[in-house]
């Protein structure tokens, strides 16, 4: 009941303040639909599995995902890969930032060890790019009328939205300042940022078919770093799924408990 309240004032909000809200603070983000929103809904495989390889082949060269553990990979609600194409992938997989993988030194051999499933993601931080492993969350993609965060109510977070938006959000127009070039993108907060854009069409070739175009590969590179940071999303919504089943049927337990307890009591008071 007083949710209901709340939506209905919320509602009346959105229609006043209209574009206000959708925009938020700061950069612009697109509301797009992914196949993990709303109470049932699942993180597409393949789209996972693309998403992982647009990772692999472009953003790796840059960013790390240092918290996610290679043999995930393998889990069932993410993106599944069969266990030996995950020893394939683990053990392809460079070491860039030397720096920051000292643990993966051999120093026997003086060199650094191929990594195993069992390994995560190496670190990397070229160019000073960030660690993705938690950006899907880090990052909200909606706040609402003066940050009060009300149109995440109804959007979600929109952690996956606001990577999409960066990586589709570039203009062209560049600057440079203090010997740094800054690349104009309308999702970036500040309107300017230090990647320059990654994905231009066909920036990688997917297995299945799907056309590789630059919304393509944001919107699947942008599920994969969800998945990288809620690896458990779809376990919870099923926990949800079966609490709310189970407090139902509790529910009509109790309302029939109730009404047979009563019975006899509520039964003479009519006759008398
Ligand atoms: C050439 C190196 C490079 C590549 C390749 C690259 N990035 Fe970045 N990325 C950066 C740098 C540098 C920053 C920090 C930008 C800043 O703070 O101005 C960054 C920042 C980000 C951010 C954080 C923005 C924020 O809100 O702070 C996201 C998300 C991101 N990159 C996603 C990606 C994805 C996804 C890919 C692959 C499609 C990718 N990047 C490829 C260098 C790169």
């Amino acid at each position: 009941m007083f949710r209901n309240i709340a939506l209905i004032a919320v509602s009346a909000l959105t229609l006043t303040a209209g574009g206000a809200i959708a925009a938020g603070e700061g950069g612009h983000i697109e509301d797009v639909t992914f196949a993990h929103e709303g109470p049932f809904g699942k993180f597409d495989q393949f789209q996972l599995q693309r998403g992982l390889q647009v990772y692999t082949e472009v953003c790796s060269g840059c960013h790390g995902l240092k918290y996610v553990p290679l043999r995930t990979l393998s889990d069932e609600g993410g993106p599944g890969l069969p266990e030996d194409q995950v020893r394939a992938y683990a053990e392809a997989f460079p070491i860039l930032d030397e720096d920051h993988n000292r643990q993966l030194y051999d120093v026997e051999k003086g060199e650094f060890r191929t990594l195993i499933p069992a390994d995560n993601f190496p670190a990397n931080t070229t160019a000073g790019a960030p660690d993705l492993s938690l950006m899907a969350k880090a990052r909200a993609g909606f706040h609402g009328p003066y940050g009060t965060g009300m149109n995440q109510l109804f959007k979600g977070m929109g952690g996956p939205e606001y990577i999409h938006a960066i990586l589709v959000g570039y203009t062209g127009e560049e600057k440079e300042e203090f010997g740094t070039t800054f690349y104009e993108n309308h999702a970036f907060p500040t309107g300017w940022i230090r990647m320059p854009p990654p994905l231009s069409d066909d920036a990688v070739t997917y297995a299945d078919g799907t056309p590789a175009t630059v919304d393509q590969m944001s919107m699947d590179v942008s599920a994969f770093l969800y998945w990288a940071a809620e690896p458990h999303l779809m376990d919870r919504k099923n926990a949800g799924f079966v609490s709310v089943l189970f407090l139902a049927l509790l529910a009509t337990l109790l309302y029939l408990t109730n009404k047979r307890i009563w019975a006899g009591v509520k039964g003479r008071k009519q006759h008398a």
